[in-house]
């Protein structure tokens, strides 16, 4: 390998080690315009709640949970991630677990809705294939599935750019995502958006 490429590789860890650290982690979340991007999921989450009363959200790979916000303040909602120092982020709005996606500490069929945001681009092939079987293990046969993340667009510049800034080193292209989770769930929607990654927010549904 070449001193270049190995330099590239020192800056990539470093920065993905202090990225990953909570405040880090928000501060870099303005940048990448998540503000956006909760824009963009309220429709998609508001569609997939309903006005039910009442629900519970597993939200895998939960990181600070802001998206809290984004559901009934009167559910459940359990953050999973398998950083334990989440855990601290506690409030009582939510509670918190640490587990790893393809292996989810809670039962089966406990959520009427699964989250999953900026997750999968962390986890490598063998994985995320277990995270979508614990989706929908833990999802109700009725529940839903609400699924964001960046996807790898080649010969995009910008897109490289964010890639390489990311902490997460299995970024996908969309029509891989799209696949995955039509494997596994009904895809009832697919919307974009494009922020310094390109997004898909993806509407799932247990296979009827
Ligand atoms: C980019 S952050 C996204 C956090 C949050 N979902 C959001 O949208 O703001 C990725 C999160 O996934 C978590 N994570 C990575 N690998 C995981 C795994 N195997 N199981 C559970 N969580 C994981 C990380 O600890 C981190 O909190």
């Amino acid at each position: 390998m070449s001193n270049s490429h190995l330099e590239a590789r020192g800056v990539r860890s470093l920065y993905s080690r202090a990225i990953s650290h909570p405040r880090l982690y928000t501060a870099q979340g303005v940048l990448l315009g998540r503000e956006r991007l909760k824009a963009a999921m309220r429709p998609v989450i508001d569609r997939a709640v309903g006005g039910a009363s009442s629900g519970t959200v597993v939200d895998i790979g939960g990181g600070t949970a802001e998206a809290r916000a984004l559901w009934p303040s009167g559910w459940r909602y359990i953050a999973v991630d398998n950083d334990e120092r989440m855990e601290g982020l506690k409030t009582d709005s939510m509670e918190r677990v640490t587990g790893s996606a393809d292996d989810v500490p809670l039962p089966d069929g406990l959520a009427t809705h699964v989250f999953m945001s900026s997750v999968s681009h962390h986890l490598d092939d063998r994985t995320w294939a277990a995270a979508l079987t614990e989706v929908r293990r833990v999802l109700r046969p009725d529940g839903t599935f609400v699924f964001m993340d960046g996807h790898f667009v080649r010969g995009d510049v910008l897109s490289r750019l964010g890639w390489f800034l990311d902490a997460g080193r299995h970024p996908r292209e969309e029509s891989r995502l799209l696949a995955d989770v039509s494997s596994v769930f009904d895809v009832v929607s697919v919307d974009r958006l494009r922020l310094l990654h390109h997004v898909v927010i993806v509407e799932a549904r247990q296979k009827g």
